[in-house]
C-alpha cells in the first residue's frame, strides 16, 4: 500500500477540494492536516517529507469529506484567527472575518484613555476579546442576543484571561444594557447582521447552510439592526461619543442617510474595507 508524506496530502487535497470549486483549497488543505497533526502550518512545511500513517490519515479522510459539503473550514478545526489571537468558534457563532479587524484597529487606534465600551452582537468574542487583551484598562461591556453563541464568547474570554475586563449580558440590542450600573458609554460597536433575506441566494452554501441565521440576516433589506442601533445609540452615548458599525457592501448610501437625518449625532466619516468597499460608519453623538 502506498505510503503518503505530508506534501503529496496536501497537493492531492487541494486538487480535490479545486475540483469542489473551494476557492481556498490550498490553505484549507494545509490548515486540515496541521489540525490532525497536531503541528502549526509552519511545522507542516517544515515536515513536508514526512509519512503519515493510520490513525491520523482515516481522520484525515474524515474531514476532508466534510470540508467538500462545505462545512467552514474554521467549524471543522473549532478556530479561527483574529487579530492574530486564536479564539475556539462552532456552528453557534459567526466566524470572524478578517475586514472586521478594521473596526478593532480604528478603536485601538482612536481611544487613548481608559474607556467604557459597548459591543452589540458579540457572537465568538472576537472584537471585544481583542480590545481587552490590547488595552488591559478598558471595560468592555458585550451583548448577544443568543445565549449559546455568549457562552462561546465567555469561553473565549477564559482562554485569553481577561474575564475582569468583559461583562456579558444576553438580550435584545440594549434592552439588557438598561439594567445595567453604567448607562454611558464612550464608545458602542457592533458587527451586526445585516444581510437582506432578498439576498440569500447571493451567499455562499458554507456560509448559508452552516453560519447561525441570526448572525447573518437583518429583515428583507439588511438593514433592520442597523436602523435600530442608530436610532436607539445616542440614549447610551456619553457626550461626543462614538458609534461605529459594519454595514454592508451596499449599504452605504442608506446607512449615511441615517446618521444624517438623526440631530443626535454632529458627525461622521465612512471607514473602507481593504478592498476599497465602504464598510463602516464612525459617527460621533453630539450630546
Ligand atoms: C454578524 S454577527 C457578529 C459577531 C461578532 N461580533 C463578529 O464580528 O464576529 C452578529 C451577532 O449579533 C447577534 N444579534 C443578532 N440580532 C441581535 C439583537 N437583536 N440583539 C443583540 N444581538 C443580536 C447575533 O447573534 C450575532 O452573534
Amino acid at each position: 500500500m502506498k505510503t503518503w508524506t505530508v506534501i503529496e496530502l496536501v497537493e492531492w487535497t487541494t486538487k480535490f477540494f479545486e475540483s469542489f470549486g473551494i476557492l481556498s483549497a490550498r490553505l484549507d488543505a494545509e490548515l486540515l492536516l496541521s489540525h490532525v497533526l497536531k503541528k502549526d502550518r509552519l511545522q507542516l512545511y517544515l515536515d513536508f517529507d514526512m509519512p503519515v500513517f493510520h490513525p491520523h490519515l482515516s481522520t484525515f479522510r474524515t474531514l476532508i469529506k466534510t470540508r467538500s459539503n462545505r462545512v467552514p473550514i474554521s467549524y471543522i478545526i473549532s478556530s479561527r484567527e483574529f487579530m492574530s489571537l486564536s479564539f475556539y468558534v462552532d456552528e453557534r457563532v459567526l466566524i470572524p472575518r478578517p475586514e472586521t479587524e478594521i473596526l478593532v484597529e480604528t478603536v485601538l487606534g482612536s481611544q487613548k484613555t481608559p474607556c467604557h465600551i459597548l459591543e452589540i452582537g458579540t457572537g465568538s468574542g472576537a472584537i471585544a476579546i481583542s480590545l481587552a487583551v490590547n488595552q488591559p484598562t478598558w471595560e468592555i461591556t458585550a451583548t448577544d442576543i443568543s445565549t449559546a453563541a455568549i457562552d462561546v464568547a465567555k469561553h473565549n474570554t477564559k482562554q485569553h484571561q481577561c474575564e475582569e475586563q468583559i461583562t456579558f449580558v444576553t438580550g435584545d440590542l440594549f434592552e439588557p444594557v438598561t439594567e445595567l450600573d453604567t448607562l454611558k458609554y464612550d464608545w458602542i460597536i457592533s458587527n451586526p447582521p445585516y444581510i437582506g433575506t432578498k439576498d440569500i441566494n447571493t451567499l455562499t452554501t458554507d456560509v448559508k447552510d452552516n453560519e447561525p441565521e441570526v448572525a447573518l440576516f437583518a429583515g428583507y433589506s439588511g438593514l433592520d439592526i442597523i436602523q435600530r442601533l442608530i436610532d436607539e445609540t445616542p440614549a447610551f452615548l456619553k457626550k461626543e461619543g462614538k458609534l461605529m458599525l459594519e454595514i454592508g457592501h451596499n449599504q452605504s448610501q442608506q446607512v449615511q442617510d441615517l446618521i444624517s437625518s438623526n440631530p443626535a449625532y454632529k458627525s461622521y466619516s465612512i471607514i473602507p474595507d481593504l478592498s476599497g468597499i465602504d464598510r463602516f460608519i464612525l459617527a460621533t453623538a453630539r450630546n
